[in-house]
């Protein structure tokens, strides 16, 4: 896979504060990347330096091979780099569908596929907000807001879409609801970078998840063949304490071990069936095994 979006030793100060210093990270096309870290970690400056909210003191941001660092945000977003907000701010007096039209009329110039409305009545499809197109913004409930958030994202036709704790607030169900509409965006080809605290749902969908803390990348993991160590690996890196992670390892160790045991039980099931249907002497020296394991 090539890299989509390419973030190379990026720095931004505030005053005195280092909020993110020397971060390096990169996404490849149709990859979903996770972020965690604690409240003021820099994850949203993060967002903001990529999105073009902020500029970068140092460091340079590229899209598709072109830096992207000086550009404003409704530049980048013209390019392909669309983003949802950490508190959904709608256009409170536009109805749900005028605010996705809002993002596929000026979101995309020059290369938008399709008519406007168009384009805006699918990002209503994928989010599941299709029935709610004449309603206004304003009597949203907060999932809705987030759909509509990730609608408006959508209606500007990104190769890359940033998603800023889009899961919090929300019910366990409709957490569960928001990770199927974000899977289904991502098997359209959109790369997905997701900062969220809500480590379970981030974990359903992304591939790889790197940690940061005080503006610096801790750690990074990428997912391979055993899925159980990869979201033991999340849930670690955004553990909040070392006791919470000590706990956590306990319990990924009991699932493991009660895993193993019933494998162990039903291949020793199959065993004794295979053994009641064979000749004498191998049936003799199953048995024996057994005795020796039992
Ligand atoms: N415009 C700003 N001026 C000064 N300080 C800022 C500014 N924006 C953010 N900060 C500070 O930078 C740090 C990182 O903030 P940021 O919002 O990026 O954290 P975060 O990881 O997104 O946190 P949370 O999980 O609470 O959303 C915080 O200490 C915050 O107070
Ligand atoms: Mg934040």
């Amino acid at each position: 896979m090539t890299a989509l979006l390419e973030v190379v030793d990026i720095s931004k100060r505030f005053g005195g504060f280092q909020v993110i210093e020397a971060f390096t990270f990169h996404v490849a096309e149709g990859e979903a990347l996770g972020i965690v870290g604690p409240n003021g970690a820099g994850k949203t400056t993060l967002l903001n330096l990529v999105a073009g909210d902020l500029r970068p003191d140092r460091g340079s941001v590229h899209l598709a091979g072109v830096d992207i660092s000086r550009q404003s945000a409704h530049a980048r977003c013209r390019r392909g780099i669309g983003r949802t907000a950490q508190i959904p701010r709608p256009f409170e007096g536009l109805s749900v569908f005028e605010n996705v039209l809002v993002g596929s009329t000026f979101g995309a110039v020059g290369r938008l596929r399709g008519t406007t409305e168009a384009v805006a009545v699918e990002a209503l499809r994928t989010t599941g907000m299709i029935d709610k197109a004449n309603v206004l913004a304003a009597t949203l409930t907060l999932l809705d807001r987030k759909r509509l958030e990730l609608a408006r994202a959508l209606a500007t036709q990104p190769s890359v879409l940033l998603l800023d704790e889009i899961a919090g607030g929300l019910t366990e169900a409709e957490v569960l609801e928001l990770v199927d509409t974000i899977r289904g965006i991502r098997a359209t080809g959109v790369s997905i970078v997701w900062i969220e605290h809500i480590v379970h749902a981030l974990l359903r969908v992304v591939d790889r998840i790197l940690a940061i803390d005080y503006g610096r990348k801790l750690i990074e993991v990428q997912r391979t063949n055993t899925n159980a160590a990869f979201d033991l690996a999340g849930e670690l890196m955004s553990a909040k304490s070392v006791s919470e992670a000590v706990e956590l390892s306990a319990a990924h160790a009991r699932k493991q071990f009660e895993a193993i045991t019933v494998q162990t039980r039903e291949l020793a099931a199959l065993a004794q069936k295979v053994a009641a249907e064979t000749s004498e002497p191998i049936k003799e020296s199953v048995a024996s095994a057994f005795k020796k394991v039992a």
